[in-house]
């Protein structure tokens, strides 16, 4: 059994009344089939040869007490093992959701969604049935072993003797057919994941695939990954098919010699009849628990492949974790400084940002621009830690974001990202997905900022309607309105909007300004822009050019001074009414300058 298995098996532990009762079923089970024979015995024995007609009938109702106490006790195993493994595949589950909900940003960039699915479903049934199924089982067999191998022993020395050579050669049987199936089920979940890859993203990606007419090509894609599935359940299968054989052979044989030598102990007169009768049926005893050994180990290997599945995802490094000595952050003021900043996304060999120093005063605004990539999006995501920096510090208020926790950081910032992800749920409930408690009264104030009220009461049920998943469908400027209203509902001392308004109308940007000046009052707010008119307004400007701060200043002192901002300002950012900047004049002639003084 692997290490992973056993680890699982600690999820049992909160089971363990449930598992022992489990345990002592089937105990009562297996004595109530080691009982039999020896009521066999002697029935055959004494009832027959004395023609004892009251002992017979008394040996009948004795196999019948003990086959009905067999049928209960193997219910009561089955009800509870069902019981406790269920427990543990719903812990277990559970426990991995924790984990999933605490991993940074940084491993959900390399987790594949098929991967993790097939994890906390597939994985964690294997696991389950094992415990369920199998662990009971084969403890049920080990006692049915030890039990057949004491009577056989008590029974008769030389045919037990005669017996017991079966059991070691079933045993390397059984050793070596486990050790080659663990890696081929580890395969086998491996494939399965992959093929829940190509479905996850082609049911995500379904629109596009019409889009681009690939439908073919996707179909195809889809037949490989079940190929590679189903030659690997195959060769499981063969596996298994190749070694069953080879276990009946060998206990057959044994049956077969234990049958001969106990004919010629009764010939000789050293054992009786139902002696014989009873050491056959032990026999089967002895053979059955390995049997049923045989077939536990598949399941033995397969749920260790699992359980090394499961804690991988377990075992995962959280890399943004919460210094244990953290604070929460007092209440601020929303001065927030980047020191020499610095990142590097792991397994990257380059800095996406490398030595960035600003600082936002509180109650401004702070435009980001620059082409994209150049790394707008990697900087605001490190004031609320969805990453952490790799050189230098961001600071809020003196406090750097690495040593206050994580929730009390969280809860003060409101992200509107660049793209907007809604719930399947009600419009009220994903305004209010930051702040479940707010009325209704918040809830709207916040969606009136957001420019989302008169949409929202257009809308079938209003505030009621569904959306998300099995819900309306909404544009990309209404999802992006929502999130506004959702962001600025948890009223927080710094705003982070990155790209937030690109999906939305220059007459609804315009409207949305107007008000969010309100709601903007008292907020530190970062805006990472495409419109001059909302990069025009902002207190400071920061461009970044390729992770890099090229330029710091107001609109006007930029336009004066940066030949790259006005470039940045003529060419990427989009001019409402018609206003357009010109670069032409003083930079072609700096430019040229610039190139004499080379
Ligand atoms: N999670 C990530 N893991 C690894 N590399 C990343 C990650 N996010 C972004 N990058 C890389 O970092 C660089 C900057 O990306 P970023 O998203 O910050 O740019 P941006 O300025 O926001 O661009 P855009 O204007 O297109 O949104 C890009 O080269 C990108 O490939
Ligand atoms: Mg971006």
């Amino acid at each position: 059994m692997s290490r992973a298995l056993l680890r699982a098996l600690r999820f049992m532990h909160s089971y363990r009344l449930t598992a022992a009762l489990a345990v002592l079923a089937v105990l009562t089970a297996a004595a109530a089939g080691l009982v039999s024979p020896q009521i066999l015995r002697l029935i055959i024995d004494r009832g027959i040869a004395e023609r004892d007609m009251g002992f017979i009938a008394m040996g009948a109702g004795g196999l019948i007490a003990a086959a009905a106490l067999g049928g209960v006790a193997s219910f009561l195993q089955g009800f509870l093992s069902a019981k406790a493994s269920h427990g543990v595949a719903f812990d277990m589950r559970n426990t991995i959701f924790d984990k999933l909900q605490r991993l940074s940003f940084s491993y959900h960039d390399r987790a594949s969604t098929g991967q993790l699915i097939t994890r906390v479903t597939s994985d964690v049934d294997l696991v389950r049935e094992f415990v369920g199924g199998g662990l009971v089982q084969a403890v049920s067999a080990v006692l049915l072993l030890v039990g057949a191998v004491v009577l056989l022993l008590a029974m008769d020395v030389t045919l037990a003797l005669v017996a017991f050579a079966v059991v070691p050669a079933t045993l390397a049987v059984l050793l070596l057919f486990v050790r080659k199936l663990g890696p081929m089920f580890r395969e086998f979940q491996a494939r399965l994941a992959t093929l829940n890859t190509v479905l996850q993203e082609n049911v995500a990606g379904v629109r596009v695939v019409r889009a681009f007419a690939r439908e073919d090509f996707e179909i195809d894609r889809y037949r490989v990954a079940d190929t590679a599935l189903l030659e690997q359940g195959m060769s499981v299968r063969r596996t298994v098919a190749n070694a069953f054989p080879l276990l009946f052979g060998v206990g057959t044989f044994g049956v077969g010699v234990v049958t001969v030598v106990g004919a010629v102990r009764i010939i000789d007169g050293s054992i009786t009849v139902g002696q014989l009768v009873a050491f056959t049926s032990y026999l089967f005893l002895l053979l059955q628990p390995l049997f049923i050994i045989g077939f536990g180990a598949q399941q033995i290997a397969r749920a260790s492949a699992s359980a090394e599945r499961l804690f991988e995802v377990l075992d995962a490094p959280i890399e943004v974790a919460e210094d244990p000595d953290a604070t929460p952050l007092p209440e601020s003021s929303g001065r927030v400084e980047f020191r020499e900043v610095s990142l590097r996304y792991p397994g990257d060999t380059r800095e996406t940002l490398a030595g960035v120093s600003f600082t936002v005063e509180p109650d401004t605004v702070v435009a980001i621009v620059g082409a994209t990539g150049s790394g707008k999006t990697s900087l605001v995501n490190l004031v609320p830690r969805f990453y952490d920096a790799t050189g230098g510090a961001v600071l809020i208020d003196d406090h750097d974001v690495r040593d206050v926790t994580l929730a009390s950081l969280r809860s003060s910032i409101g992200v509107v990202m660049q793209d907007s992800v809604l719930f399947s749920g009600a419009v009220r409930e994903n305004i209010a997905y930051g702040r479940p408690d707010a009325t209704d009264e918040a809830i709207e104030a916040a969606a009136r900022a957001a420019q989302a009220h008169d949409f929202i009461t257009a809308l079938p049920d209003g505030y009621a309607t569904r959306v998300g998943e099995r819900g309306i469908k909404l544009s990309g400027g209404q999802r992006q309105r929502i999130a506004i209203a959702r962001a600025l509902l948890i009223d927080p001392r710094i705003l982070i909007m990155d790209d937030s308004t690109s999906s939305v109308d220059a007459e609804t940007e315009a409207a949305l300004r107007a008000n969010l000046d309100e709601l903007m009052a008292g907020r530190t707010v970062f805006v990472v822009a495409q419109r001059l008119s909302t990069v025009r307004r902002a207190d400071l400007i920061v461009v970044l050019d390729d992770g890099r701060v090229v330029e710091t200043g107001t609109h006007d002192e930029l336009l004066a001074t940066s030949c790259t901002y006005a470039e940045i300002a003529a060419s990427q950012l989009a001019g409402a009414d018609g206003e357009h900047i010109d670069v032409a004049g003083s930079c072609a002639a700096d430019e040229e300058a610039g190139e004499a003084d080379a």
